[in-house]
């Protein structure tokens, strides 16, 4: 297949770029490198051997969107573009409204215009109600406690009114837990911009030596250790799951899946990883607890199992020392 993928040379675009043209599929990627560089395309096509195309497109711009697909013939999109920031989104609501909604509104138009109605969309565990038992369920009450989640819980929703009114379209809805780590090469992987706000990149930094210590979010939680759980999840697990959902785009209609191993990871325990991984001891200090964060999250992996073939098979310490490899080469690359 022709897959254009919005947000592409992002971290999980980037590296669904390279499952896909791996196992045979072309890509185009497009994005605003709002919070990504242009430069992860060439990286891109270093681990592939071949170029791939890579377009700077802002999916605000309908007029370039229009362009892409009359000038690419697209099969199917995978949408990741969006703001992710959370505590942002509670600050700037209305940037994140206008940039996630009415991108993929003009991104949603753009395809029917073309003709083009098979898309998988990168959804997140973030859309499931704070009061939900663990492990997630697909078939689970949503509601977000922050304008960012609930971008992502009104999209679903527009897709899936989408489908209700033109159901030759086919959607999967990508629920993913926590992605982390690194394509194994160390020439792509997690690039924020600025102080990380997820654990595993400011663990990195501070393995690197880029930041004194890490802050651990409080360690009072009902938890095993005390410290948050999360399921973390393999950024190439998450990549194959992008693409089996890709070629399942066969049948009209919607599904949703969970994107997730199904095993929960605490603050302590992904400390302890990493530090096998990078071979020191890292200094933590704990911190107070951070609003909003949920004592314990991770995934009921099952639909996605049975519905996908998808299992999530690489481990925390693989997550580690791929993330750690990125870390150690993230400065150092150059496309030769
Ligand atoms: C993980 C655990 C923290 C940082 C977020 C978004 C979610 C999704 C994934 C986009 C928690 C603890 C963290 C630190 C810490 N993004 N922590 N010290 O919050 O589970 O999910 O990223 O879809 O929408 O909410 O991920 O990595 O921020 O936190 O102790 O410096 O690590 O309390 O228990 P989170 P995270």
């Amino acid at each position: 297949m022709v897959v254009l993928l919005t947000g592409g040379t992002g971290f999980i675009g980037s590296h669904t770029a390279v499952e896909l043209v791996q196992a045979g599929h072309e890509v185009v990627l497009i994005d605003n490198y709002v919070n990504s560089h242009p430069d992860v395309a060439d990286r891109v096509g270093h681990i592939v051997g071949r170029p791939v195309t890579s377009l700077q497109i802002d999916l605000l711009d309908r007029a370039g969107l229009e362009a892409v697909f009359a000038q690419h013939r697209i099969d199917g999109v995978i949408h990741f573009a969006g703001l992710k920031a959370v505590g942002e989104s509670v600050a700037r609501p209305l940037a994140y409204y206008h940039n996630n909604l009415t991108a993929t509104i003009n991104l949603l138009e753009a395809m029917t215009a073309a003709g083009v109605k098979k898309l998988v969309f990168s959804s997140s565990a973030t859309v499931y109600r704070a009061d939900n038992p663990v492990p997630y369920r697909e078939d689970y009450p949503v509601g977000a406690t922050n304008p960012y989640g609930w971008t992502k819980v009104m999209i679903e929703q527009i897709l899936r009114d989408l489908v209700a009114a033109e159901p030759d379209w086919s959607v999967m809805l990508l629920r993913y837990f926590n992605p982390i780590g690194a394509h194994p090469s160390g020439v792509i992987g997690e690039d924020p911009n600025g102080i990380p706000n997820n654990l595993v990149p400011f663990v990195a930094q501070v393995a690197a030596g880029r930041l004194p210590r890490v802050r651990v979010f409080g360690d009072d939680y009902d938890t095993p250790d005390g410290t948050g759980v999360r399921d973390y999840i393999h950024v190439m697990d998450l990549a194959l799951g992008h693409r089996l959902a890709l070629e399942r785009l066969d049948r009209p209609g919607v599904e949703t899946y969970n994107l997730g191993t199904g095993a929960g990871s605490s603050v302590r325990q992904v400390v302890a990883a990493y530090q096998r991984a990078c071979g020191r001891e890292l200094p933590t200090v704990v911190a107070p607890r951070r609003a909003g964060d949920l004592p314990s999250v991770y995934a009921d992996p099952s639909k996605a199992a049975a519905g996908l073939g998808f299992r999530a098979r690489r481990g925390l310490d693989e997550m580690c020392a791929d993330s750690w490899r990125w870390q150690c080469r993230a400065d150092g690359w150059t496309v030769d």
